[in-house]
């Protein structure tokens, strides 16, 4: 490994691109083996500009490899977000002899004097993703008096034999049916008195999910809906999500003015959608997410690259205690087989768990923490004695927090630095924490999953020691702790 990817924030098992600035997941969708991910991507640059898709594949979602450029701008415009399915009943036309993928995008064209124009398209592959060729009948769905008109989402309603994309329109999302992706006829719009509107509406995905806890069959649709930073509230831009009914045409809440649900408790994870065509005896409802918040997003520190994404995360649908379907992401099971276990204590004294943490130097792996419930306690990671970055557990309060404050170069933005913080009251005995540290990177999955903070961090190339921290709370330090750590320094 050189020199400078060890000091670039790069991330050993997060997907980053080589080169050049990266912003939204788009177009995964599973084929032949290989989980394809697009993503929004300036190969020119290391900040936000002339948008192509840039592509990735991986067998096991863990390791990726970049692939050439997928998407250029062309004389309709630039190239934004969107999905890619596979027409397996060659629904476009566009697949006379074998099934292939179909990418849906949104052309965004701004031209000097001219108002903003977004439109949807499409373009279909032959060979795995390798090469493209844009439909010559694009765009196939215009909207005159729409400029914020983007990010398709396409998925096939099986029921009635039709493909339906959810699209983002400005502080409402729109539903579109068509037999062929060619033709679109809107269904209905989402999202009026509804929800957090603090920003525009973008990236949105919906998708049914069963109920782990609920009755027999049981399922409910999820709708996940990106704000962009409204560059007001300090959170900058997250992704707030909906549940329920949704029969072909309108997506109908479980609750009319629900209360706003957030996917992510931590700033840095946007814009992330499902993985379409996920084979039926896997049955998961895969997820990833752009590791990053507009509000500083393009002044990382990072090396020639800017932008990672999150690890990919299982999305499960449950009742909590008090009757509400909530949304859990679990990180997904492929991590395992690819993690070392490096320690490990169980029910131990905290001074035996502080000393065995103490002589570990590591800065990609998967800390797996057990605890009483009614205890308080802090972890440091990516810490070199004066920069760290502390998790911690806050029994009285009931929370469970990342704090960035001190957790390196922290001065390209004022909001970077901070604390962020989710509630977390527990009625078991213990809580249960896993927590995954990438160099610049981590993501805490409190609670088997129930509640998830993903925090970006740029530590000073020394930070490799994670360790025990007096809690905030002196009165209440854990009478013992189980501590788990693997090793994920995969590349
Ligand atoms: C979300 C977004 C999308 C848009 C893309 C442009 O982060 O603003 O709405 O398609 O990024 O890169």
């Amino acid at each position: 490994m050189s020199l400078q990817l060890q000091n670039d924030y790069r991330g050993a098992y997060h997907f980053s691109p080589a080169r050049g600035w990266m912003n939204d997941p788009n177009g995964m969708v599973y084929w032949d083996g290989e989980y394809h991910l697009f993503f929004q991507y300036h190969p020119f640059g290391k900040t936000w500009g002339p948008m192509h898709w840039g592509h990735a594949v991986s067998r096991n979602l863990v390791h990726w490899q970049e692939l050439p450029v997928a998407l250029e701008p062309d004389e309709l415009g630039t190239i934004f977000s969107g999905s890619a399915v596979v027409d397996w009943k060659n629904t476009t036309g566009f697949f006379p002899e074998e099934p292939g993928l179909v990418a849906i995008f949104t052309h965004h064209s701004e031209l000097p004097g001219q108002s903003v124009c977004q439109s949807q398209s499409l373009a279909y592959s032959h060979d795995r993703g390798r090469t493209w060729h844009k439909y010559p009948g694009n765009p196939v769905l215009t909207h005159e008096s729409r400029p914020d008109f983007r990010d398709p989402k396409v998925f096939w309603y099986e029921r009635d034999h039709c493909w339906v994309m959810i699209l983002a329109c400005g502080q409402t999302v729109s539903l579109y049916r068509s037999p062929d992706m060619l033709q679109w006829t809107e269904s209905s719009e989402f999202g009026e008195g509804i929800g957090c509107h603090d920003g525009v509406w973008e990236c949105p995905d919906l998708f049914p999910l069963p109920v782990q806890n609920g009755a027999e069959g049981e399922q409910r649709w999820v709708m996940l809906v990106s704000i962009g930073d409204d560059g007001i509230h300090p959170e900058g831009s997250r992704t707030q999500y909906f549940t329920g009914q949704f029969e072909g045409t309108s997506f109908i809440p479980d609750e009319a003015s629900q209360q706003v649900r957030w996917l992510d408790y931590g700033r840095d994870n946007y814009a992330g959608v499902n993985w379409s065509d996920i084979p039926a005896e896997d049955g998961r409802r895969l997820y990833i997410g752009w590791m990053s918040n507009w509000r500083y997003a393009n002044m990382t520190p990072t090396g020639d690259w800017r932008g990672a994404m999150t690890i990919t995360r299982e999305l499960l649908l449950e009742y909590t205690k008090d009757g509400q379907l909530q949304l859990l992401q679990r990180p997904v099971a492929e991590l395992e087989s690819y993690r070392q276990l490096l320690l490990q204590c169980n029910h131990a004294r905290l001074e035996e768990v502080e000393v065995a943490l103490t002589a570990l130097h590591l800065r990609s792996y998967e800390l797996h923490i057990v605890l009483p419930a009614i205890s308080s306690a802090q972890w440091e990671v990516l810490s070199n004695g004066q920069q760290r970055t502390v998790i911690g557990v806050d029994a009285d309060r009931g929370v469970v927090y990342i704090d960035r404050t001190m957790s390196g170069d922290g001065t390209f933005h004022e909001h970077f630095a901070g604390r962020h913080e989710a509630a977390w009251s527990t009625t078991e005995d213990v809580r249960e924490l896993r927590i995954f540290v990438d160099r610049g990177s981590v993501e805490v999955f409190a609670d088997e999953g129930r509640t998830v903070l993903t925090d970006l961090v740029f530590p000073p190339a020394s930070a490799d020691r994670l360790g025990l921290m007096r809690a905030t709370n002196e009165q209440n330090p854990p009478a013992w702790m189980s501590v788990a750590v693997y090793d994920l320094s995969i590349d």
